[in-house]
């Protein structure tokens, strides 16, 4: 019998009697903006209630604490300074698509968000990676995930569909098309989340009856989300491979994860929620030339 230590390394023990899947987390390197202007102006998605004051200390202390986590965990967090007047920077997933020494900076759906763009044109040349930006409505990992080779690319309400093929032609990676149907669920991170190169966990009604048919014949053995995880935005989790940070609430997900040999870490994120962003918009990852 073998169990795996956190780091991922064998060690041979006499009582490791389980048949959950050995699950091996990889050092990441992630890319986060400090929620220093952070705030509900606007509404452009059905969370966002401008009426409703945010705590800003709070929320800086919730984001502390997932940026905090993922550097415990082994990983390497790197920040872009926040731009004063962009309350929804604090979501760096949606800055860009980053794959290798690529980057393609979004292009955002709406005019509040649109000058983030050249802040993160910016800090993706002054790092000396290939930048583009999007030419089609893009919001980068908000709609786009890496699986395996396979890059899944949400559409719907935020990116265009001509946007999946403009990245199929930049990454030169095929892009699998999403169609999203439920309001709440905007972008595909908040529908879907990559647990390794060939597992995903995802709510099927948050896709229309085509794209959920996709889902299920990629990813047979994926994980399901109730209406109750998606509502808590558990879907909304960066994982490592092995450890899942997603926000708290979504308990049958949590369960479902560690049967699966997951380690689910639960993380409160209720003021960032009130822009309809969890765990996962905060983090955008910038994957390595390996493609992982
Ligand atoms: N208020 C932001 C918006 O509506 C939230 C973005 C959340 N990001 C994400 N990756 N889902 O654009």
């Amino acid at each position: 019998m073998e169990t795996i230590s956190e780091a991922g390394t064998s060690t041979a023990t006499a009582e490791a009697p389980y048949d959950a899947a050995i699950r091996r987390s990889r050092t990441r390197r992630y890319l986060m903006c400090p929620p220093t202007h952070f705030d509900v102006t606007y509404s452009i998605n059905p969370w966002m209630n401008p009426h409703t004051p945010t705590a800003q200390p709070l929320a800086a202390a919730q984001w502390q604490a997932v940026h905090d986590q993922l550097v415990e965990l082994g990983h390497t967090v790197d920040l872009i300074p926040p731009v004063p007047g962009l309350p929804d920077m604090v979501f760096a997933a949606n800055g860009a698509t980053v794959w290798g020494d690529r980057a393609l900076v979004a292009r955002f759906r709406h005019a509040e968000r649109d000058a983030e763009s050249a802040a993160y044109l910016d800090w993706f040349r002054s790092r000396g990676l290939k930048v583009e930006q999007a030419e089609s409505a893009n919001e980068g990992e908000g709609d786009y995930l890496s699986a395996g080779s396979w890059l899944l690319a949400g559409n719907g309400f935020r990116t265009d569909r001509r946007a999946h093929v403009e990245s199929e032609q930049y990454f030169g990676r095929p892009v699998i098309g999403l169609t999203l149907v439920d309001a709440r669920y905007y972008h595909l991170d908040t529908a879907l989340a990559v647990l390794d190169e060939q597992t995903v966990m995802y709510y099927p009604d948050a896709f229309t009856p085509g794209s959920q048919a996709i889902l299920r014949e990629l990813f047979p053995t994926a994980i399901i989300a109730t209406a109750e995880d998606a509502g808590a935005f558990g879907l909304n989790a960066v994982s490592d491979g092995r450890h899942v940070l997603m926000p708290t609430g979504a308990t049958q997900l949590e369960a479902k994860l560690r049967d699966a040999g997951f380690e689910p870490i639960g993380l409160d994120v209720s003021e960032l929620l009130r822009a309809g962003g969890g765990v996962k918009c905060c983090v955008l990852e910038l994957h390595g030339p390996a493609g992982g």
